[in-house]
């Protein structure tokens, strides 16, 4: 059985494509078969992604390992049953179709609540969450007094993310691993820094989810989509000497990928 990851928040902009693309390559690399599926079917940035890499590679006659990814296959709306939601079968069908022969499969998740991003939640091993370093995207997650101390609620996002635990105790899977990644993290603004810290802390054990670390605030995040790259890849294309920058955020995508605890993944690669 293929382990499922999916990377969700309701919020756009919180890095979601950019943790799917670096994690689905990141495990890639290390010799698993990385399925990929983008459910953002407007933006389709993960989906682009893949595909600027594809072209990216061919144009430069390099093979280096890529998660494979997929499109959700057309259904043909007279075979669903009656009541059956079409999305929810165009998911559940390629989920079965690339079970069999993936080690693990990345989804991706818009930027908003859609049936098929909340069905994709139910169907996580693993959820990752991106999030900014600011409470205006921690408010998507639980609303917090004007201190930003107290916890006074869960949100609409942690809610939907309650529910999709309910639907995994009832069908007997095993709970969703929730791990929350603060991203784009800044050199300065030590004292929302720490304020989030202490707030995702105490908000962690209330709603059952823990936190890895994440990535600090880096250009280098913006400059490699077009070519379909990864921190990880940057050897093979030909940059000679890594900046420190760059070092830095190659090291904080392999101690993401550690923290992520994923079914045999090797610690140390
Ligand atoms: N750690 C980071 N440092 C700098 N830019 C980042 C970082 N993470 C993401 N970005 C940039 O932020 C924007 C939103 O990221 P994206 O992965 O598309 O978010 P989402 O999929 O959640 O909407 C993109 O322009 C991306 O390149
Ligand atoms: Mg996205």
């Amino acid at each position: 059985m293929a382990h499922i990851i999916v990377v969700g928040n309701e919020k756009g902009g919180a890095g979601k494509s950019t943790v799917s693309m670096h994690v689905a390559t990141a495990l890639a690399r290390m010799g698993h078969k990385v399925s990929a599926l983008d459910l953002d079917l407007r933006q389709k940035t993960f989906g682009r992604y893949a595909s600027n890499r594809k072209t990216f590679l061919d144009k430069a006659g390099l093979d280096l390992p890529s998660p494979r990814y997929h499109d959700l296959p057309d259904i043909d709306q007279s075979s669903l049953k009656p009541g059956e939601n079409l999305y929810d079968r165009r998911l559940s069908a390629a989920v079965a179709q690339l079970e069999p022969d993936s080690d693990f499969i990345v989804i991706d998740c818009p930027g908003s609540h859609t049936r098929l991003s909340q069905v994709a939640h139910s169907l996580a091993d693993t959820l990752i969450t991106p999030l900014n370093d600011s409470f205006v995207d921690f408010d998507l997650l639980a609303h917090v007094d004007s201190d930003g101390k107290r916890i006074i609620g869960p949100s609409v996002y942690s809610e939907m993310v309650w529910n999709a635990r309910q639907l995994r105790a009832q069908a007997g899977l095993k709970p969703i691993d929730w791990v929350v990644v603060r991203n784009r993290l800044g050199a300065q603004q030590m004292v929302n820094k720490q304020k989030m810290g202490t707030a995702l802390e105490t908000l962690a054990r209330r709603i059952g989810f823990r936190t890895a670390p994440g990535f600090n605030e880096r250009v280098i995040f913006r400059e490699l989509f077009p070519r379909g790259l990864t921190l990880l890849d940057l050897k093979d294309v030909g940059v000679k000497q890594l900046n420190i920058s760059n070092i830095a955020a190659r090291q904080e995508l392999r101690d993401l990928i550690k923290a992520l605890n994923l079914p045999g993944v090797n610690a140390d690669f």
